[in-house]
């Protein structure tokens, strides 16, 4: 049989074994950089700092309200700072009855919802109306703005967190992180 020339051998069209071959590389790359974004995009934080859902740094210990005063309202990350005698609290601004947006009303002490009237005391406990419980919270850190560490956080149960005695730490909160309120009664 005569040997093929490097010319025939280049004009020859590719057989059907060659096309899969082909085929088969083309998808493993395609699936290859499908992966590699993926991968990208889920190491991205889903949030940025300083907006809802992601951490938002409310400031240094310093800076708190003093314990016991009204709660500091937030809106632009949905949450009432509450400090009080037993520790701050990040409270949900959204009522857990329809999902108003509740106030704080200085005179009574409280925060009421305007939709229905529940009422809640300034630790977001509920008090009356037909809210089916108390506010939700959000996680609060406390930390060392020098080594990163952790020095105080709120708990599972999300109850009021003592402030570490130590002006300069920082406070955040994770509103990505949220605790549904006690059921009433
Ligand atoms: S939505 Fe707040 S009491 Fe109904």
């Amino acid at each position: 049989m005569a040997k093929e020339t490097p010319s025939q051998k280049e004009n020859k069209p590719i057989n059907r074994r060659e096309f899969l071959n082909f085929a088969w590389l083309a998808s493993l790359g395609f699936l290859t950089l499908n992966i590699g974004g993926m991968t990208y995009l889920f190491s991205m934080p889903r949030f940025k700092e300083g907006e809802f859902g992601g951490v938002f740094t409310v400031g240094s210990v310093s800076e708190l309200p003093a314990a016991g005063s009204a709660p500091v309202n937030y809106p632009k990350v949905k949450l009432w700072l509450s400090n009080t005698e037993q520790g701050a609290l990040a409270i949900y601004k959204v009522c857990t009855h329809l999902g108003c947006l509740y106030n704080w009303v200085d005179q009574e002490g409280k925060f009421i919802c305007p939709c229905h009237g529940s009422q809640f005391t300034p630790e977001g406990e509920y008090i009356q109306g037909p809210a089916p419980r108390s506010l939700d919270r959000f996680v609060l850190r406390v930390v060392d703005p020098n080594t990163g560490n952790v020095l105080a956080e709120t708990d599972e149960a999300g109850n009021p967190l003592p402030i570490p005695n130590d002006p300069n730490a920082v406070v955040r909160v994770d509103t990505g992180t949220r605790i549904r309120g006690k059921p009433k009664g």
